[in-house]
């Protein structure tokens, strides 16, 4: 019986099965109930007692060999199976897993930020928790301009400074010149906020890129033409600017900017309110109290500055009608703009 032991060990280690049913014949030859293995039990049996103990250690170890061998036979027909490389197409495209589209606000953000930077501004960022002097009194806000409300601006604390989330980027501006001796040309693009009740036309918060550029001898003529072309590459060629005076603290003297309405072109629709011009921003001379307080010799420097909401420019160029559209985060409309991929 050792020698057919022997023997057996030998067979089934040179056993050779390369498909599932070769795999299945071995089971039946060697580990079913009428298989090999069974019959040697039997025989087992029929043994002289003094031979058992031997004679068992050694079926137990065929048994394990098998055993070991049918599992590794079983593993190498299954992987060789489903690695069948025939069956797979490698030239197939891959699955094209959908990974959203920008937000419209971060579109029109990178395109208005591509004009100005092809026009040498380069991007300026700061903090949207501000204090007093950074978003009010170095721009040259009165103590009891109506900004400095609790009704128009969110004071964090204001004790014993007022700290406050921005009105505006200009605070940008303000820490740029603190920090720089001019030339100074830059684009300050983030979100800002304002005490305002959330209806389709205001929001409490929104995005602005403010322009600033310092430099020996610069005038409204330059300011003019930069806002022209800004203008023309973002809504056509065709585009046509007009200047009106306003006011702000921090410039002077100031305008806003109106563009020919790109709904009607010019001639007079609902969303122009009949009038051919929608405004798009604020702008002008730095004050040269601004450039003081920066700590810029106004004698020697001047410069322009201009402001424009994002949201406003997004409308007009897709026409969405609801503010709140921006924040909701409704998925069907942000999936109508340009894939992020
Ligand atoms: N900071 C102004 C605002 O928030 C916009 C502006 C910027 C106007 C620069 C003039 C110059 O309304």
């Amino acid at each position: 019986m050792v020698e057919k032991i022997e023997a057996l060990k030998k067979e089934v280690n040179d056993y050779k099965a390369d498909s599932a049913a070769q795999v299945e014949e071995f089971r039946l030859k060697y580990l079913s109930k009428k298989g090999i293995l069974s019959s040697l039990m039997e025989e087992f049996r029929t043994v002289p007692s003094e031979q058992k103990r031997e004679l068992g250690q050694k079926l137990n170890e065929l048994k394990n060999y098998v055993t070991e061998r049918y599992n590794f036979l079983k593993d190498n027909a299954t992987s060789k199976n489903t690695l069948d490389i025939s069956s797979i197409d490698l030239t197939r495209s891959a699955t094209n897993f959908p990974i959203g589209s920008r937000h419209p606000i971060s579109i029109v953000k990178n395109d208005i930020i591509r004009i100005f930077s092809d026009m040498g501004f380069t991007v300026a960022e700061g903090p949207e928790i501000e204090d007093d002097w950074h978003v009010f009194s170095s721009l040259n806000f009165p103590p009891d301009h109506p900004a400095r409300d609790m009704q128009d601006t969110f004071f964090i604390s204001r004790n014993p400074i007022d700290v406050l989330l921005r009105t505006h980027t200009s605070s940008v501006q303000t820490r740029t010149m603190e920090k720089n001796q001019p030339p100074i040309r830059i684009v300050c693009p983030g979100r800002v906020y304002r005490n305002e009740a959330i209806s389709a036309r205001a929001h409490c918060f929104f995005h602005q890129i403010e322009g600033l550029y310092i430099d020996k001898n610069v005038s409204f003529a330059d300011l003019r033409q930069v806002l022209l072309n800004f203008a023309q590459q973002m809504f056509g060629s065709e585009t046509k600017i007009r200047l009106r005076p306003s006011y702000f603290p921090f410039t002077e003297p100031s305008a806003e900017m109106d563009i020919s309405c790109d709904i009607c072109g010019g001639k007079g629709c609902p969303f122009c309110k009949e009038t051919g011009w929608v405004e798009i921003l604020g702008c002008g001379m730095v004050d040269p109290n601004v450039l003081k307080a920066c700590g810029i010799d106004p004698e020697i420097y001047s410069g322009y500055a201009f402001g424009l909401g994002i949201e406003r420019i997004t409308n007009l160029k897709y026409k969405v009608k609801d503010l709140r559209m921006f924040s909701e985060n409704d998925v069907r409309f942000l999936e109508e703009f340009e894939s992020a991929r």
